[in-house]
Formats: structure tokens, C-alpha cells, sequence
């Protein structure tokens, strides 16, 4: 149940009721505690556009609204807007409804979610980090919404560079220990190619072979292919990623449709000519498609030598995912330098055909990773940090504090627990950023056991079920109603019964530290709760509602960060 779109459909009814016409009546969570719960801005557009004195508009409005079984109090501040403070009893009442703790959405779509998408030619670095993670928290908040989602792990494991890879790995053989590290591979191959001839000629004729189709270089690249995927595939088990095998779906999948895709631009008009590469030129009244010299830039789709490009192969994808698996919107999950690239490909799409109306296309891009310095962030050995070396530090460091925190738990347990924290640690620093802006890595920023972090969130989720370690009570035998008294127990209400509408606005805009701030803001909630109100040494019926809600906190909390992708463990 969405609690805000409660509250502001009541209102709109009303707000259009007065007006004679339709007005957005602009619900929000209320801007300071003082003001309520909720609070309505619509008003003043609306007497504005209407000529109207807006507290009069706002005082008519509240005449209409159906709101005294929801709202213990309501009232008209400032220059018109509305404050509406829920009643205890209503809140009580939804608490106390049975059901699941998110509800479906009554308009279920097809979303596909393409993300993570690594080059096969290196080993995955922290430049992928980001697309795995945000898009695995979007991948799942949607599944929980109801969606049929469908994972795409658009690899890269086509182009010139693999002609070179499986050259140097025919020369060193497949069980070379080298391929245990692709970066170096990659490296070790790239000098073999400039500094002898015949080994770069070798290699351009397996580029050639490879595109030919010739079985033998085939049967190599797949093996290589093979063990590059596999690393990935690693990362995404230790990250508990919901990627497998399956969800790959590599550039190379459209390589029999990208003639296809050239022959349908150009049967309608669309292509150009230009220096010998087949090109689409966008028009149109924007300057978006305008290159800095004022020229118009081009799309271009083949090279002058016959060979396809990154974005010919997108336009395949995106045709594929339109009409074979039916897709109503397609979420894109790469840095924010790609944004031109999908902007083309949004825009060429439409005007071909490609995809069909109504079906939206939404690039989701986001910032750099930056070190503490503010340059692009890089291990201590001063590469580019592989995600394996960065997952082990984590882990790491997370067992230092554990074992600071809780010397007297065994090595295993504490290892375990230093696992959840480390890889959580990893994930919720990335998450809780808003991703449009760069982010700093700061190790200890997110291990902080203070603040916005993972530790913070996992430390309040064990904090929540020590009250019924120690008070011994079988969470499944709480059957009492929950019953609102205290300010502390309205607020804490308001806070869990907000979760729906957090989903689905992680949904609808596509970002996951929506639902980090609504978690931490439970999380400061309860704590709040935990100290003004007495729960194990309260009397009955109190202390059963008390503990309902620490149970509903548990299970919201536990819930959130499994949406985001985060493990829980009992204590820390
Ligand atoms: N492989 C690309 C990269 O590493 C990302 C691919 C994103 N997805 C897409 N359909 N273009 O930058």
C-alpha cells in the first residue's frame, strides 16, 4: 500500500473538485517533524493559475477531502500549504492489516536491465563495479515490485583485440597460469603484438578467421571467451550478484543481424555516406546530435573496410529486446561518458522502428570512482584496482573490526560476519550515493559503524533482534494487535509504512539511494523508539504492539538490504 499516493489522491479529488479541472496536489513526506507526516504543495500552482487566493483555495479543499478516517489533524500554513498529521488508529490499522511487506504493482511490464556488461578482453575493474551493483539493486527492486524482469549482460567479445588474445594464447598454451590473471595476459599479449610483426600479422589473420567463421580460431576464441567469463562469473557469486551464464546475452549474439539492421537504415532513408563509413546523421531542432564545431555528428554504422561498430550492435540489441522479448523499457547502466552513445541509439532506434511505442529506453548513467585524492581510484599497488584485490580488502578490513568489537566469537563466525560487512560495506557506500555524481571510495567512510553505511544498518538490524534474544520470544507467537501511543511509536509508524512508496519510486526514476536514505532513516527511527519507549519492561498489551513493531523494523530493514542486494547477520 502506497501511503503517500493515499493521501494525495484524496486530495486531488478534492483539489479538482474546486478547481473544476485536474491539479497535481504534490504530496511529500513533510519537511520538518512539526509539520506532520505529509504535505501537500499543489495548492499555490494551482490558485496561481487559477487566479485564486491560495489559502482560501487550500481551506475549500480541505472541506472536500475525505481525510478524518486518515488524518488526526490537518492545516493550512504559509501562503497555502497543506499539513496532514495520519491518525494513530489508521496507522495502526494498516500495521495490523496481513499481508506481504510490499505489495505488486497493478501494471506489471517486461523491464529489461542491462548491466554489469564488462569487456571479456581484461579482467572486470572497478569501472564495472558500479554498473553490477546499481543495476542489480534496480533489477531487484523491480522483481520485488512485480516485474518480469530480464537480466542482459551485454559483454564485449567481439573486435580486433581478440584476434591478438587468442594468438598469444595458442602461443602459450591453454593451461597457461597467465589466463589466472587477464589483466597481466592482456598486458604480456599487447607487447607481443608491438613489438614483433609476424605476431601482429598472425593475429589480423585470426580477426580475420574469426569473423569468417573458420571452426579452429572459433573453437579458441571460445575458450578464451570461456575463462574470461568465468572470472566474472566468480565476482558476481562473491558480490551475491543475481547474474549467472544465462543472462549473457554478448555482442557477439547480433552478429548475423547487423547486415539486417545496415539494410533496414538504409531501405529507409536513413543512411549517409560519409569518408566511406555508412553513417545516420540526426537532425531535428535539438543540439544535442551537434558536435563542437557545430557539424552534426554522425551515427556511424559500418566502416569504410565493411565492419560493424559498437553501435550498430546496441541498435541490434535494442530491436531484439523490443520485439523477441517483448520489452516494455530498457535500463542501461554505464558511466555517464556513454550517455551521447545512448542518446544516438535511443533517437536512431525510434526513427527506424526499432523499438515500439510506448516502450521507454532510459540510460542510467553514473559518475567516476574516485580515490581520496580525487584522481581515478586505484589500488595501492597503483593500478587500476581489480575487483577480486578490492573484495579481499574489504573483507579484510571488516575482520579487523569485528574482531576489535567481538574477541570472544570463534574465527569462522567472525570471518563470516567480516564477510557480510566487508561486501556490504562495498555495495551500500556505492548505492547510497546519488549515482549521477562521481563518488569517493573512502574505506573509511563506509566501514564507519556510524552514519549512512552498511555497518550502521546491519549493526541497528541486529540491534532490533537482540530485544527478542533477550527477552527469549519466538517472533512467530506475536499475535497481539499493534496499538500507537507515544510520538516516538507514530513516527516510527509513518517511517515503515513508507517503504512501498520508496520502491516504487526506486522504480519509476531509477535510484537505489532512495531506498539507502529510507533505510537509514528507519534505522534512526527505531533508535529513536528504543530509547523513549520501554518495550520488554512495558505491560501488556504495550510491550506485544512494542514488539510488533521491532519485528515489522527487523523484517523491513532485513528486506530493504536484500533489495539492495545486502546480507544480514544476527549479531556483529
Ligand atoms: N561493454 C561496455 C563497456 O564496458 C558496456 C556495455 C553496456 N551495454 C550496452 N548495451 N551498450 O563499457
Amino acid at each position: 500500500m502506497n501511503l503517500r499516493n493515499l493521501v494525495a489522491d484524496r486530495l486531488e479529488a478534492a483539489l479538482t473538485a474546486s478547481l473544476g479541472e485536474p491539479a497535481p496536489a504534490i504530496v511529500q513526506p513533510a519537511s520538518k517533524r512539526e509539520f506532520g507526516d505529509y504535505q501537500a504543495n499543489g495548492v499555490m500552482g494551482a490558485a496561481k493559475r487559477s487566479r485564486q487566493n491560495p489559502r482560501e483555495l487550500a481551506a475549500a479543499v480541505l472541506e472536500q477531502a475525505p481525510l478524518q478516517d486518515v488524518a488526526e489533524k490537518t492545516e493550512i500554513a504559509g501562503p497555502g500549504f497543506i499539513n496532514i498529521t495520519l491518525s494513530d488508529h489508521f496507522l495502526a490499522g494498516l500495521l495490523n492489516r496481513p499481508g506481504a511487506l510490499i505489495s505488486p504493482t497493478s501494471t506489471p511490464e517486461t523491464i529489461v536491465v542491462d548491466y554489469s556488461s564488462p569487456n571479456l578482453a581484461k579482467e572486470m575493474h572497478v569501472g564495472h563495479l558500479r554498473s553490477t551493483i546499481i543495476g542489480d539493486a534496480m533489477a531487484r527492486v523491480l522483481t520485488a515490485l512485480g516485474h518480469r524482469v530480464i537480466r542482459q549482460n551485454h559483454v564485449g567479445d567481439w573486435g580486433t583485440q581478440f584476434g591478438m588474445l587468442i594468438t598469444y594464447l595458442n602461443e602459450t598454451g591453454s593451461d597457461s597460469e597467465l589466463l589466472a590473471d587477464l589483466e597481466t595476459f592482456y598486458r604480456q599479449a599487447k607487447a607481443r603484438f608491438d613489438a614483433d610483426p609476424e605476431f601482429a600479422e598472425r593475429s589480423r589473420r585470426s580477426v580475420v578467421g574469426l569473423q569468417a567463421g573458420d571452426p579452429e580460431i572459433r573453437a579458441q576464441w571460445r575458450r578464451f571467451i570461456d575463462i574470461s567469463l568465468s572470472h566474472c562469473q566468480e565476482t558476481y557469486d562473491r558480490l551475491g550478484v543475481l547474474l549467472t551464464p544465462d543472462d549473457v546475452q554478448a555482442e557477439s549474439a547480433y552478429n548475423d543481424d547487423l547486415p539486417q539492421v545496415v539494410s533496414d537504415l538504409d531501405s529507409q532513408g536513413l543512411l549517409q555516406e560519409s569518408d566511406g563509413a555508412r553513417c545516420v546523421f540526426l537532425e531535428g531542432s535539438s543540439k544535442e546530435f551537434i558536435g563542437k564545431d557545430g557539424a552534426p555528428l554522425p551515427v556511424i554504422v559500418q566502416k569504410s573496410d565493411g565492419g560493424y561498430l559498437y553501435a550498430t550492435t546496441d541498435l541490434a540489441a535494442v530491436r531484439h529486446r523490443a520485439h523477441t522479448l517483448g520489452a516494455d523499457r530498457i535500463i542501461y547502466l554505464t558511466d555517464a561518458r556513454q550517455a551521447l552513445h545512448f542518446r544516438q541509439i535511443f533517437a536512431v532506434a525510434q526513427q527506424a522502428g526499432f523499438s515500439r511505442p510506448p516502450m521507454r529506453l532510459e540510460h542510467h548513467p553514473f559518475g567516476a570512482m574516485l580515490g581520496k585524492d580525487g584522481k581515478p581510484f586505484k589500488t595501492r599497488a597503483g593500478s587500476v584496482a581489480k575487483l577480486t584485490e578490492l573484495l579481499d580488502e574489504a573483507q579484510t578490513r571488516a575482520l579487523d573490526m569485528v574482531t576489535a568489537k567481538n574477541p570472544e566469537l570463534d574465527e569462522t563466525q567472525r570471518q563470516e560476519i567480516a564477510r557480510v560487512i566487508g561486501i556490504g560495506a562495498v555495495k551500500y557506500a556505492d548505492l547510497s550515493k546519488n549515482r549521477t555524481s562521481d563518488y569517493v571510495f573512502d574505506w573509511d567512510q563506509m566501514l564507519a559503524l556510524e552514519g549512512n553505511t552498511a555497518p550502521y544498518l546491519l549493526y541497528a538490524y541486529t540491534r532490533v533482534k537482540s530485544v527478542f534474544r533477550r527477552g527469549e520470544i519466538d517472533e512467530t507467537t506475536l499475535d497481539m494487535p499493534v496499538a500507537l501511543a507515544e510520538p516516538a511509536e507514530h513516527a516510527l509508524a509513518v517511517q515503515l509504512l513508507r517503504f512501498q512508496e520508496t520502491l516504487e519510486q526506486v522504480a519509476e526514476e531509477g535510484f537505489p539511494h532512495f531506498l539507502c536514505a529510507y533505510l537509514f532513516d528507519l534505522a534512526s527511527q527505531f533508535m529513536r523508539f528504543y530509547e523513549a519507549c520501554p518495550i520488554l519492561s512495558a505491560d501488556s498489551p504495550s510491550r506485544e504492539s512494542r514488539l510488533r513493531l521491532c519485528l515489522r523494523t527487523a523484517d523491513t530493514l532485513k528486506t530493504g538490504l536484500g533489495l539492495l542486494g545486502i546480507e544480514t547477520v544476527e549479531r556483529m
